[in-house]
């Protein structure tokens, strides 16, 4: 039931039509019993400003902001949590009795995910990322966390890897290298994870690397969920590797966001089925 209490949340972005986010954090509201509702608001980018100030003016308590307004939005805000300010983008608006708190919950969501579905010890793991663009920038700052071996990270421009990996040398070993770079490290590496949307629809039979030269005891991620298993990820699994897709990302860092909304933790299986009923 959705009295005149309730707690109003959304998402904004341009295009915003396509997005799960409504559907899923509907049903966890549902699920918990409590009085809110989440919709989707189609803001252009030279609507933002207005935007934010509406939310202050209508008393959201809270936002999920997406494409094209994760940067733009920042100097709008009155607090940034440290992790949004390192990776110079924004996801989740929490608007605490009018003060509003920006927050990044990509990078921690997809690590949550990564250790509750496939592997819960990241510690002590060689990881190779691939792709050095800004999902890169949030999951290589939230796996810095979970104290790695080592952070590889290889992009196509070998220069954005290293700045990447320059910009949180003092967080953990990270290693910026080109993607004609792999054959020399690839025995070594334990977890590969895709950042970039080579793979994504409608190019799904695309993959960013090629397997050879891994171990076959290696896990694989990837970021895209559209697809829900890409072409990487079904030639890791045919290998006999552990995979994990990009699903669970999503989910996760939704899930972040309801919990520091609602202060109740989030029903993960709920949301996770709610998004998976409409991808099939
Ligand atoms: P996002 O926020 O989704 O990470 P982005 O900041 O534009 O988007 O970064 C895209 C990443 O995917 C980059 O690492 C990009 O490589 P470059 O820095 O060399 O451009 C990578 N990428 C995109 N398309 C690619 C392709 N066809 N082959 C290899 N890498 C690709």
């Amino acid at each position: 039931m959705i009295s005149s209490e309730a707690s109003v949340f959304g998402v904004i972005g341009d295009p915003i039509r396509h997005s799960k986010s409504p559907l899923m954090h509907n049903s966890a509201l549902q699920a918990l019993g409590i009085d809110g509702v989440y919709t989707a608001l189609h803001v252009k980018p030279e609507d933002i400003g207005e935007a934010i100030r509406g939310i202050r003016a209508l008393g959201f308590r809270g936002i999920n902001v997406t494409i094209p307004h994760k940067l733009n939005v920042i100097p709008l805000l009155d607090e940034l949590d440290e992790g949004a300010k390192f990776i110079g983008a924004v996801n989740t608006i929490v608007n605490d009795k009018g003060r509003l708190i920006g927050y990044n919950t990509d990078g921690i969501g997809y690590v949550r995910s990564l250790k509750e579905e496939v592997e819960p010890d990241l510690a002590g793991r060689r990881i190779l990322v691939i792709g050095a663009g800004g999902a890169a920038r949030g999951i290589v700052y939230a796996l810095t966390q979970e104290s790695p071996e080592v952070i590889w990270i290889a992009n196509r421009t070998i220069e954005r890897a290293e700045e990447l990996a320059l910009a949180l040398q003092h967080c953990g070993n990270l290693v910026g290298i080109g993607t004609e770079q792999i054959s020399d490290i690839c025995g070594d590496v334990d977890i590969i994870i895709n950042t970039t949307s080579v793979g994504m629809f409608p190019h799904m039979e695309e993959t960013p690397i090629s397997l050879e030269g891994f171990r076959t005891d290696i896990i694989v991620s990837d970021l895209i969920y559209n697809p829900l298993e890409t072409t990487i990820l079904r030639q890791a699994r045919e290998r006999g590797s552990r995979t994990h897709g990009g699903l669970g990302m999503f989910v996760y860092q939704g899930a972040y966001a309801f919990e520091y909304w609602t202060g109740q933790t989030a029903p993960i299986e709920v949301m996770r089925q709610a998004v998976l009923k409409s991808l099939l």
